[in-house]
């Protein structure tokens, strides 16, 4: 029987701040099954972290550590690609040529880059501006069906392609046009501090966010101080519009013990929030404790770590390589001889 050939999924997570509880539930835990049924890349984008301000030692760090936190939650080297962005150059090349073909006017409207803007207002550099273009490149490189991605990031897939529609009506057919996966489950974890916002590793506000390397206490602490709702309901915990902050507790157990919300109610029927956050805290440690454990083996493992970037970069790199050639000889480069 002929190998049927499976769909590709292409996702990536920068390198910058600590993942969280959100970025762990909504996105990361969810790739997991996606490897049995389709092609997979996952890319640590450490080029994408350079937009901003970063010391250099620490983003070194910081990507090997994302390499063995990304295995230690399931990805699985075997199955799919894990890989450096910037061991694959064909990243930056296809950029170049890409940056031909999206227009200023489309990049200046980019909501995270203009919020960027504002926070980063002493260093808008291009690279920020040109965020989408490399990152329509890291999709469109791989000829990528699905890309699964937070709400936050579906306007630079829009733009991913807007770019390949542009660049295949102006060239002849070259690249697939990619589309969102958004997953249902999740993807909308809280603040724990301000229940109307995401929880965004970004948040200056350390007791808004729980990390994947907060130690147990810490995680307790958070949970503890979580803002709860003062209503007429007051201790009771009930999943409902009015009670965002106790409704995102709630969520956030459903999801670490896999018992549904409405049997969660159930559960807490009666009892104290202090006695509810205590359990949430349980769930969550019980399910951050094997993977920091085994993030932390995996991290000290460098040559381990080493052969699963190697591996990765080349299967990328395989693709990678004929999207480029192919893209150089549509707008008319003239190949070098071998
Ligand atoms: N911009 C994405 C984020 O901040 C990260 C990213 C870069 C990405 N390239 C990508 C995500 C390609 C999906 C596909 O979350």
């Amino acid at each position: 029987m002929a190998e049927e050939v499976k769909k590709r999924v292409f996702s990536g997570v920068q390198p910058t701040g600590k993942v969280t509880l959100g970025n762990y539930l909504g996105a990361i835990r969810n790739w997991t099954p996606l490897q049995e049924q389709y092609e997979c890349l996952f890319c640590v984008v450490d080029l994408h972290s350079l937009t901003v301000t970063q010391v250099p030692a620490e983003l070194r760090k910081n990507t090997l550590d994302l390499v063995a936190l990304y295995i230690a939650c399931g990805i699985d080297p075997e199955k799919s690609a894990l890989f450096i962005q910037s061991h694959v150059h064909e990243h930056s090349e296809l950029c170049w040529i890409l940056d031909t073909v999206a227009y200023v006017g489309e990049l200046n409207r980019m909501t995270q880059f203009k919020d960027k803007s504002k926070k980063h207002a002493d260093n808008i550099n291009m690279g920020l501006m040109n965020y989408p273009v490399l990152m329509a490149s890291d999709i469109l490189l791989y000829q990528t069906q699905y890309v699964p991605v937070g709400k936050d990031q579906i306007q630079h897939v829009e733009l991913a392609r807007d770019i390949a529609q542009r660049f295949n009506a102006r060239y002849s057919d070259t690249f697939v046009v990619p589309e969102c996966l958004i997953s249902k489950t999740g993807s909308s974890i809280k603040s724990l501090q301000d229940p109307s916002a995401k929880m965004s590793k970004s948040d200056p506000n350390d007791n808004a966010i729980i990390t994947l390397t907060d130690d147990p206490d810490s995680i307790r602490r958070k949970l503890r101080r979580a803002v709860t709702d003062s209503d007429t309901d007051a201790h009771c915990v009930r999943y409902s519009a009015d009670k965002p902050g106790v409704s995102n507790l709630l969520n956030i157990y459903s999801l670490c013990t896999g018992t549904s919300v409405a049997e969660a109610e159930r559960l807490f029927e009666g009892k104290g929030y202090g006695q509810f956050k205590d359990a949430v805290a349980d769930a969550v440690i019980s399910v951050l404790q094997p993977i920091q454990s085994e993030q932390k083996r995996l991290a000290a493992d460098k040559a381990y770590l080493e052969s699963v970037l190697k591996q990765g970069a080349e299967r990328a790199e395989h693709i990678a390589c004929k999207t480029l050639s192919k893209v150089y000889r549509k707008v008319g480069l003239v190949p070098k001889s071998r």
